[in-house]
Protein backbone atom coordinates (compact mmCIF):
# COMPACT_ATOMS: atom_id res chain seq x y z
CA UNK A 1 0.00 0.00 0.00
CA UNK A 2 1.38 3.63 -1.14
CA UNK A 3 0.73 5.44 2.59
CA UNK A 4 3.15 7.96 2.20
CA UNK A 5 1.41 9.37 -0.97
CA UNK A 6 -2.07 9.68 0.74
CA UNK A 7 -0.89 10.80 4.36
CA UNK A 8 0.97 13.09 2.63
CA UNK A 9 -1.92 14.64 0.62
CA UNK A 10 -4.26 14.39 3.79
CA UNK A 11 -1.35 16.74 5.75
CA UNK A 12 -1.18 18.69 2.97
CA UNK A 13 -4.96 19.67 2.84
CA UNK A 14 -5.60 19.15 6.66
CA UNK A 15 -3.45 22.28 7.23
CA UNK A 16 -3.76 24.50 3.99
CA UNK A 17 -6.27 27.48 4.70
CA UNK A 18 -5.52 31.14 3.14
CA UNK A 19 -1.77 31.77 4.70
CA UNK A 20 0.03 34.80 4.27
CA UNK A 21 4.07 34.65 2.50
CA UNK A 22 6.66 34.20 5.07
CA UNK A 23 9.80 34.38 4.52
CA UNK A 24 9.90 37.33 1.91
CA UNK A 25 9.02 34.35 -1.48
CA UNK A 26 6.93 36.02 -3.58
CA UNK A 27 4.27 33.74 -4.94
CA UNK A 28 3.45 31.80 -7.23
CA UNK A 29 6.86 31.12 -8.61
CA UNK A 30 8.04 30.69 -12.24
CA UNK A 31 8.95 27.21 -13.24
CA UNK A 32 12.47 26.27 -14.38
CA UNK A 33 13.61 22.30 -15.15
CA UNK A 34 17.08 20.79 -13.12
CA UNK A 35 20.02 22.24 -14.63
CA UNK A 36 22.67 19.44 -15.27
CA UNK A 37 24.40 19.90 -11.61
CA UNK A 38 21.26 20.26 -9.59
CA UNK A 39 19.71 17.22 -7.89
CA UNK A 40 16.66 16.23 -7.36
CA UNK A 41 14.37 13.53 -5.30
CA UNK A 42 12.51 10.59 -4.91
CA UNK A 43 9.30 13.09 -3.97
CA UNK A 44 7.48 14.71 -6.46
CA UNK A 45 6.31 17.32 -4.04
CA UNK A 46 10.37 18.69 -2.71
CA UNK A 47 11.25 18.33 -6.71
CA UNK A 48 8.60 20.91 -7.72
CA UNK A 49 9.13 23.30 -4.73
CA UNK A 50 12.76 23.20 -5.53
CA UNK A 51 11.62 23.51 -9.78
CA UNK A 52 9.74 26.78 -8.77
CA UNK A 53 12.25 28.20 -6.67
CA UNK A 54 10.67 27.82 -3.03
CA UNK A 55 13.75 25.45 -2.22
CA UNK A 56 17.24 25.91 -3.39
CA UNK A 57 16.90 25.43 -7.15
CA UNK A 58 20.28 23.59 -7.34
CA UNK A 59 18.87 20.78 -4.35
CA UNK A 60 21.40 20.62 -2.63
CA UNK A 61 21.98 22.18 1.33
CA UNK A 62 18.46 22.38 2.09
CA UNK A 63 18.39 24.08 5.50
CA UNK A 64 15.34 23.54 8.18
CA UNK A 65 14.98 27.39 7.73
CA UNK A 66 14.75 26.36 3.78
CA UNK A 67 11.83 23.83 4.54
CA UNK A 68 9.58 25.69 6.56
CA UNK A 69 9.86 28.52 4.79
CA UNK A 70 9.15 26.50 1.42
CA UNK A 71 6.24 24.04 2.72
CA UNK A 72 4.28 26.58 4.75
CA UNK A 73 4.78 29.21 1.77
CA UNK A 74 3.98 26.93 -1.01
CA UNK A 75 1.02 24.56 0.56
CA UNK A 76 0.67 26.09 3.84
CA UNK A 77 2.15 23.42 6.03
CA UNK A 78 3.07 24.83 9.52
CA UNK A 79 6.23 24.85 11.03
CA UNK A 80 6.29 22.07 13.57
CA UNK A 81 5.69 19.23 10.79
CA UNK A 82 7.99 21.06 8.70
CA UNK A 83 10.62 20.54 11.49
CA UNK A 84 9.97 16.79 12.03
CA UNK A 85 10.41 15.90 7.74
CA UNK A 86 13.79 17.90 8.08
CA UNK A 87 14.94 16.02 10.36
CA UNK A 88 13.62 12.97 8.99
CA UNK A 89 15.07 14.09 5.54
CA UNK A 90 18.80 14.94 6.89
CA UNK A 91 19.19 11.62 8.40
CA UNK A 92 19.73 10.29 4.78
CA UNK A 93 22.51 13.23 4.54
CA UNK A 94 25.37 10.58 4.48
CA UNK A 95 28.08 13.90 6.28
CA UNK A 96 28.58 13.47 10.56
CA UNK A 97 26.76 15.61 11.95
CA UNK A 98 24.67 17.16 9.04
CA UNK A 99 21.58 19.64 9.76
CA UNK A 100 21.28 20.22 5.94
CA UNK A 101 20.17 17.72 3.56
CA UNK A 102 20.02 17.51 -0.59
CA UNK A 103 17.57 16.21 -2.53
CA UNK A 104 19.60 13.41 -4.09
CA UNK A 105 20.04 11.89 -0.73
CA UNK A 106 16.58 10.75 -0.52
CA UNK A 107 17.03 8.50 -3.03
CA UNK A 108 19.71 6.36 -0.16
CA UNK A 109 17.58 3.01 0.27
CA UNK A 110 16.74 1.82 3.90
CA UNK A 111 16.27 5.10 5.87
CA UNK A 112 13.21 7.22 3.98
CA UNK A 113 10.81 4.96 1.84
CA UNK A 114 7.25 4.03 1.74
CA UNK A 115 5.93 1.60 3.81
CA UNK A 116 4.86 -1.20 1.63
CA UNK A 117 2.16 -3.22 3.82
CA UNK A 118 1.48 -2.28 7.51
CA UNK A 119 1.35 1.35 9.52
CA UNK A 120 1.87 -0.42 12.96
CA UNK A 121 4.98 -2.12 11.58
CA UNK A 122 7.46 -1.27 14.37
CA UNK A 123 10.33 -1.51 11.43
CA UNK A 124 8.43 1.36 9.11
CA UNK A 125 10.44 4.59 8.52
CA UNK A 126 8.31 6.89 6.36
CA UNK A 127 8.57 10.15 8.06
CA UNK A 128 5.10 11.07 7.56
CA UNK A 129 3.18 8.08 8.32
CA UNK A 130 5.57 8.11 11.37
CA UNK A 131 4.24 11.49 12.41
CA UNK A 132 0.67 11.28 11.64
CA UNK A 133 0.51 7.81 14.12
CA UNK A 134 2.44 9.70 16.83
CA UNK A 135 -0.06 12.42 17.10
C1 LIG B 1 10.67 17.57 3.89
C2 LIG B 1 9.53 17.03 3.44
C3 LIG B 1 9.43 15.74 2.69
C4 LIG B 1 10.30 14.69 2.63
C5 LIG B 1 11.64 14.53 3.35
C6 LIG B 1 9.73 13.72 1.72
C7 LIG B 1 10.34 12.53 1.38
C8 LIG B 1 9.83 11.63 0.49
C9 LIG B 1 10.50 10.41 0.09
C10 LIG B 1 11.86 9.91 0.61
C11 LIG B 1 9.71 9.80 -0.81
C12 LIG B 1 10.00 8.50 -1.56
C13 LIG B 1 9.50 7.31 -0.77
C14 LIG B 1 9.78 6.01 -1.53
O1 LIG B 1 9.75 6.00 -2.76
O2 LIG B 1 10.01 5.00 -0.89
C15 LIG B 1 8.54 10.63 -1.00
C16 LIG B 1 7.49 10.32 -1.85
C17 LIG B 1 6.37 11.09 -1.99
N1 LIG B 1 6.12 12.32 -1.42
FE1 LIG B 1 7.36 13.29 -0.14
N2 LIG B 1 8.54 14.18 1.25
C18 LIG B 1 8.30 15.40 1.82
C19 LIG B 1 7.20 16.21 1.63
C20 LIG B 1 6.11 15.90 0.85
C21 LIG B 1 4.91 16.69 0.73
C22 LIG B 1 4.67 17.99 1.47
C23 LIG B 1 4.09 16.05 -0.16
C24 LIG B 1 2.71 16.41 -0.66
C25 LIG B 1 2.00 17.43 -0.22
C26 LIG B 1 4.79 14.86 -0.60
C27 LIG B 1 4.29 13.96 -1.50
C28 LIG B 1 4.91 12.76 -1.85
C29 LIG B 1 4.33 11.77 -2.73
C30 LIG B 1 2.97 11.85 -3.41
C31 LIG B 1 5.23 10.72 -2.82
C32 LIG B 1 5.10 9.39 -3.59
C33 LIG B 1 5.66 9.48 -4.98
C34 LIG B 1 5.53 8.15 -5.72
O3 LIG B 1 5.14 7.13 -5.16
O4 LIG B 1 5.83 8.12 -6.91
N3 LIG B 1 6.00 14.80 0.03
N4 LIG B 1 8.64 11.73 -0.21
Amino acid sequence: MKTIPLLCLAAAFAQTHAFPPQGGAPHPLPWSPPGPNDVRAPCPMLNTLANHGYLPHNGKDITEQHTINALYNALGIDAELSKYLHQEAVTTNPAPNATTFSLNDLSRHDILEHCDSNIDDIECVCCLANYVRRR
